[in-house]
């Protein structure tokens, strides 16, 4: 099989599927499904074997990855017939793919193995006529891709090298370190990053700076480091002054309307702090126009790390109010789970919410904000995982 879109064929819009051949990806990727799994592993087997000079691109564990691109692939299957959201996936896939270094020439190569694979694992269910559906199908999303990376290449670089000028050790295995970018790094408060270390490359993981942009341009990154987590026990443990970490594109919505003016819930548990701080911060620099009621929880008085930063700040801005939520410790007057805690008090029913920290907490006190009144859209949190593959 052969794809039109190469390098030196430069692109030009194809047809939009035709309902057969819709029908055709969707029939014939319902037959793979259940062998997902051993297909992927068979698509990367081939693509490295077929293209070795792609291998240095992926992690060297590729569990993760394997998963991942199924779960596009089935979005894109699911997409098929719907050219706004498909356009829209692909587009920010393709910008993702920038900061891997994913060059044009790498589509058909990455294309011709899917096909492959596809093929393998369908069995005699593939035909001429599916290979050629699946074909056109792939070179729209390869070109989507392309040409988002493509305006995204003229408007900004693919990766931001950034040096670490500070390191903070708060305990607990958290830490605060701050990178000074080599080149302007714009982004909003309440949004995250990708950042790759020296000491595992192509391993990209997200944090969220945990200040409002700086006129020095440094942004503090508040780590913890999980148990056997590779990127977050580098961060905490070995990163030092001077190292120079790269970061992807700034991503996620969780910043402030501008144009609001309503009150405002903050809800932080752990290193979930670290936006809900940058977000302060921005309200701070925007004049304090709203009331702000921000919750910090943990399990233990210990883990409740960040509260004595929070409490100068609240000293220094009188919209801001602080409460805290242990919920393995008994201690007088702070004892509960965040949701518990957050049920005490309120009504929270005409508040903007915006959620920060692990998924269990984020969805437990959405339960409990929308049982008493606070509409889902006015909710606000980052996606737990792979934020590309999150995207409504
Ligand atoms: C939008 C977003 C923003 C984030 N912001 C921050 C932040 O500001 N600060 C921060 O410290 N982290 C943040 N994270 C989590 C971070 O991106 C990494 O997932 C985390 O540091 C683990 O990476 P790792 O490479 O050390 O672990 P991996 O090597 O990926 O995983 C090792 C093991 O740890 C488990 N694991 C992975 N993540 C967690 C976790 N969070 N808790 C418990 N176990 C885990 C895995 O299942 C695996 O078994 C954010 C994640 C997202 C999606
Ligand atoms: C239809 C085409 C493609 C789809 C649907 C796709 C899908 C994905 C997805 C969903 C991810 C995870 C994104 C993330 O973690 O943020 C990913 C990561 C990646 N992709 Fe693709 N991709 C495609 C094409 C390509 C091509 C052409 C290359 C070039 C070789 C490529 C290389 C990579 C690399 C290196 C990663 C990072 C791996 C990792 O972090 O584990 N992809 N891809």
């Amino acid at each position: 099989m052969r794809f039109r879109l190469t390098p030196s064929e430069p692109e030009q819009a194809e047809g939009p599927l035709t309902a057969r051949e819709i029908e055709l990806v969707r029939a014939s990727a319902a037959v793979v499904e259940p062998l997902a799994a051993d297909m992927t592993v068979y698509f990367y087997a081939i693509l490295f074997a077929r293209y070795p000079q792609v291998r240095p691109m992926f992690p060297p564990g590729m569990d993760a990855q394997r998963g991942r691109l199924l779960r596009a692939l089935l979005r894109i299957v699911d997409l098929v017939d719907d050219p706004g959201g498909l356009v829209r996936f692909c587009g920010h896939l393709g910008r993702d793919h920038r900061k891997f270094g994913t060059l044009d020439a790498h589509f058909p190569a990455v294309g011709e193995c899917l096909l492959a694979s596809l093929a393998r694992f369908a069995g005699p269910a593939w035909t001429e006529e599916i290979a050629a559906a699946w074909a056109k199908a792939y070179g729209v999303v390869s070109e989507v891709m392309i040409g988002a990376a493509r305006e995204d290449a003229a408007v900004r670089p693919a990766v931001w090298p950034a040096t670490v000028v500070h390191r903070v050790p708060r305990g607990n295995g958290i830490a605060e370190i701050t990178l000074r970018p080599h080149l302007p790094y714009a982004y909003t408060a309440g949004q995250y990053v990708s950042v790759e270390t020296p000491w595992w490359p192509g391993q990209w993981r997200y944090y969220s700076p945990a200040n409002a942009p700086r006129e020095d341009g440094t942004l503090t990154l508040h780590v913890r480091a999980v148990p056997g987590g590779t990127v977050s026990s580098a961060l905490v443990d070995r990163a030092a002054v001077g190292d120079v970490v790269r970061l992807g594109a700034p991503m996620g919505d969780m910043v402030l309307d501008a144009a609001a003016h309503s009150d405002l819930l903050f809800v932080a548990g752990g290193t979930g702090l670290a936006p809900i701080r940058a977000l302060v911060e921005d309200i701070a620099l925007r004049g304090g126009r709203h009331q702000v009621d921000l919750f910090l929880g943990a399990r233990t008085g210990a883990e409740l790390y960040g509260v004595d930063d929070m409490l100068r700040m609240s000293q220094r801005h009188h919209w801001l109010k602080i409460r805290g939520a242990v919920s393995h410790e008994p201690i007088p007057g702070l004892r509960g789970s965040l949701p518990d805690v957050l049920a005490e008090f309120g009504p929270w029913d005409q508040h903007d919410v915006y959620l920060s920290g692990p998924a269990r907490m984020v969805v437990s006190a959405t339960e409990t904000l929308t049982r008493r009144g606070t509409q889902p859209d006015r909710i606000h949190h980052d996606p737990f995982e792979t934020p590309v593959l999150s995207l409504p």
